[in-house]
This record gives C-alpha cells, sequence and structure tokens, in this order.
C-alpha cells in the first residue's frame, strides 16, 4: 500500500489520503466575496481525490488583502459565499480548510497577472499598509507601511477571531493561520523587517508575542475537536538560516503546547532576494522532517513536490505527515488519481467520485 494513500487523522477529522491542496489565492473576488469562479476551482480540486483541500488566504480585514481582488472573512456577505464551496468541497469527500492572514506590507498590491508590484500611492484603488515597522520590503514593494500601533494590534487581533468564528459557523473543519512569506505576522516575527523597541520588537520572544498572542485568541474560539494549524515561515535563505531555524524549533514547540495542531512549514520571504534553492525539488522536506522530529509536531510543506514518486518518498521516508500541492493541481485537478495509477495503489479509481471513476475503470482510461 502507498504511504501517499493512508488515511491520515487529526483531532475528529480523517483524511483519506494524505495528499493536499495548498492555500492558492484566487484574486477573484469582488469586495473579498467569493463568486462563481471559486465555486468551480474548489468543487474541482476537491473531486480530484485530494484528502484535504484549503480555501485560499482570506483576509481578516480590508487592509488586510494582498490585492483588491483577494478573498475576505470580514462581514457575513463574505462568510455567506463561502457556504457552497464548503458544501462542494465536503460532498466530494475532501476536508474543506481555510486560511486565515493578514498581508501586511505586502497588501495593497496588483493582481499577479496585472504586475505584482504596489498600487501606485496615488492610485485610489489602493490602501494603507500596517507593519511591524515603517520598513519597506523593497523590490516590486517599494511602498513604506505604517508602524501598527499597539491599539490597531489589539483590533486585528479581534478581526481574526471574529474571521475564525466566521469559518467555524461557514462548516470549515480545518484552520490554518498564515504566519509565513512575509505577511503581518512574519513582519513581527523577523529581524529584517521588526525594529520596534516596545514589548512586539527586539527580542525573538517579542518578535514572537504578535503570534502567540494572536494564536491564543483564536484558540478560545475554534473548537478543540478540530485542527489548528500554523504556516510559518522558519527559512529565510538570507545567509544565517541555522539561527532562524533555531528560533523557528523553539517557537513551534511554543506553538505545541498552546494547541496548535499540525505545522506547514514554508519560508519568511521577509526580504526581496531570498537564496532559495528553487532548482532542489522538495527542498523543505528535509527542513519539514526536522521540524517533525525536534517538535514531535506533524508537518506537511509544498514547494516544488510535483511527482507522485516525490510525494510518496516524503510521506514513506517520514519527512512529511501531509504532502501539499499547489501548481500542479492547478494542472491537473485529478492529480490524486494519477498519482494513484502510477503508484500501483489498486483501484486507483477510488479517488474519484463514481461518476467518473466508473467509466475509468471500466475502460482504463488515462493508463
Ligand atoms: C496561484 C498561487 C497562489 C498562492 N496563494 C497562496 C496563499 O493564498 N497562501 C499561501 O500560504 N501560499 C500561497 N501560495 C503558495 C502555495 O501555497 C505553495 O506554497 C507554492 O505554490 C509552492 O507549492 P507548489 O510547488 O506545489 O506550487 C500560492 C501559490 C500559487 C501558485
Amino acid at each position: 500500500m502507498s504511504a501517499l494513500f493512508q488515511t491520515f487523522t487529526l483531532k475528529s477529522v480523517t483524511l483519506r489520503n494524505r495528499i493536499v491542496v495548498t492555500p492558492m489565492c484566487q484574486y477573484s473576488s469582488i469586495d473579498g466575496v467569493a463568486n462563481e469562479w471559486h465555486y468551480s476551482h474548489y468543487a474541482s480540486l476537491a473531486r480530484g481525490g485530494a484528502g484535504l483541500v484549503v480555501v485560499e488566504a482570506t483576509a481578516v480585514s480590508p487592509e488586510g488583502r494582498i490585492t483588491p481582488g483577494c478573498a475576505g472573512l470580514w462581514n457575513d456577505e463574505q462568510a455567506q459565499a463561502l457556504l457552497p464551496i464548503v458544501q462542494s468541497i465536503k460532498s466530494a469527500g475532501a476536508i474543506a480548510g481555510i486560511q486565515l492572514g493578514h498581508a501586511g506590507r505586502k497588501a495593497s498590491a496588483n493582481r499577479p497577472w496585472e504586475g505584482d508590484d504596489h498600487i501606485a500611492v496615488d492610485d485610489a484603488a489602493g490602501w494603507e499598509t500596517l507593519s511591524a515597522s515603517a520598513i519597506a520590503l523593497g523590490g516590486g514593494l517599494p511602498k513604506v507601511p505604517k508602524a501598527i500601533s499597539t491599539s490597531e494590534i489589539e483590533r486585528v487581533k479581534a478581526d481574526f477571531v471574529a474571521a475564525a468564528i466566521r469559518a467555524r459557523d461557514a462548516g470549515f473543519e480545518w484552520l490554518e493561520l498564515h504566519f509565513a512569506h512575509g505577511y503581518l505576522a512574519m513582519g513581527f516575527l523577523s529581524a529584517h523587517s521588526n525594529q520596534r523597541t516596545d514589548q512586539y520588537g527586539g527580542s525573538f520572544e517579542n518578535r514572537s508575542r504578535f503570534i502567540i498572542e494572536t494564536l491564543g485568541a483564536i484558540r478560545e474560539v475554534w473548537p478543540d475537536n478540530l485542527p489548528l494549524v500554523v504556516r510559518l515561515g522558519v527559512i529565510e535563505y538570507d545567509g544565517r538560516d541555522e539561527e532562524t531555524l533555531l528560533e523557528s524549533i523553539e517557537l513551534a514547540k511554543t506553538l505545541k503546547t498552546m494547541g496548535v495542531d499540525l505545522l506547514d512549514v514554508s519560508m519568511g520571504f521577509s526580504t526581496p532576494t531570498p537564496d532559495v534553492p528553487w532548482a532542489t525539488p522538495a527542498f523543505l522536506a528535509p527542513v519539514a522532517q526536522r521540524f517533525r522530529d525536534e517538535t514531535g509536531l506533524p508537518v506537511t510543506a509544498s514547494w516544488g513536490i510535483d511527482t507522485p514518486e516525490l510525494a510518496e518518498q516524503a510521506i514513506e521516508q517520514g519527512q512529511l505527515d501531509l504532502v501539499s500541492l499547489g501548481r500542479a493541481m492547478l494542472s491537473n485537478p485529478h492529480w490524486p488519481y494519477h498519482a494513484a495509477r502510477k503508484l500501483g495503489v489498486d483501484k486507483a479509481s477510488w479517488t474519484l467520485p463514481a461518476q467518473y471513476a466508473h467509466w475509468l475503470e471500466r475502460y482504463a482510461v488515462g493508463a
């Protein structure tokens, strides 16, 4: 039996296999409200056989969106629009998850296919951004953010909590907090972007405070029986990686004691030109394994895990508990079915609904 196609149980949730559709922004919402695009997108991914589909980074407040097209969950209309999407994922046999985030200094940007850069300062479509300190990321994102005040920190934490409640009530069974990729939480954690002199800056303990307080507040409202996951930027590829990794391992241990159930191991992206080993397949899998070994938390990771063999190997060798796939799933939402065939899973068609499986089994289509 393939390791990739074993079930995985966390709290009261069981995934039918170890394949996760990683959160991927669609930049296609209007005022943060999902629409037909999101419905067909998520329904097709769930139908393709993944165990878990995590809905894209969903902003907890308007200024927390990366682009004007990003999804949001700061009002009831947005929550309502997610209901059919949750149902479509569940009815296809997958678990429905959602990622909540705040884009910090990377907010107020153009959609990737419209430039991927900051909206011009004099363009009314843009907005003031918030970050730990008034330091721009640079590169295509030159806008200088406002250093967030302590009262605004309280407001953003409350926004996270309100969004988590809406996600819970919409029927999501898996919550991932976006504490990576240079967005607001990561902006606090990284000394590249945090030069505060108050209790939220300076020492690692202080730079972790926003994450710990936000997590603690969400833990109060997110059901104990459902998985709570953190996507953490644990490495910057900035030449001081061991130091960052050691700090991140300490933080992950703290998060575990606070009730985090799984870690999505990712990058910090706190500098404009990190030296990421893009050419190495599955380059984060060994990093994730280190977190798994040293914290005892189950882990997932993505980035360049795109073949059945790589995915199988990462699970089988104990590097990852779950494999997160992004672009491979966009390219082929039925990736799990093809992976099952490639890995010799008996009756690969079980990854698909009967409406498809019956015909593929009968005529061995796509062998
Ligand atoms: C279209 C697109 C949108 C993305 N949006 C998000 C997001 O909403 N949240 C997030 O944490 N990562 C996001 N990412 C990063 C992915 O989750 C993933 O880490 C990345 O694509 C690497 O995995 P892959 O090599 O399998 O594509 C996005 C990636 C893509 C391609």
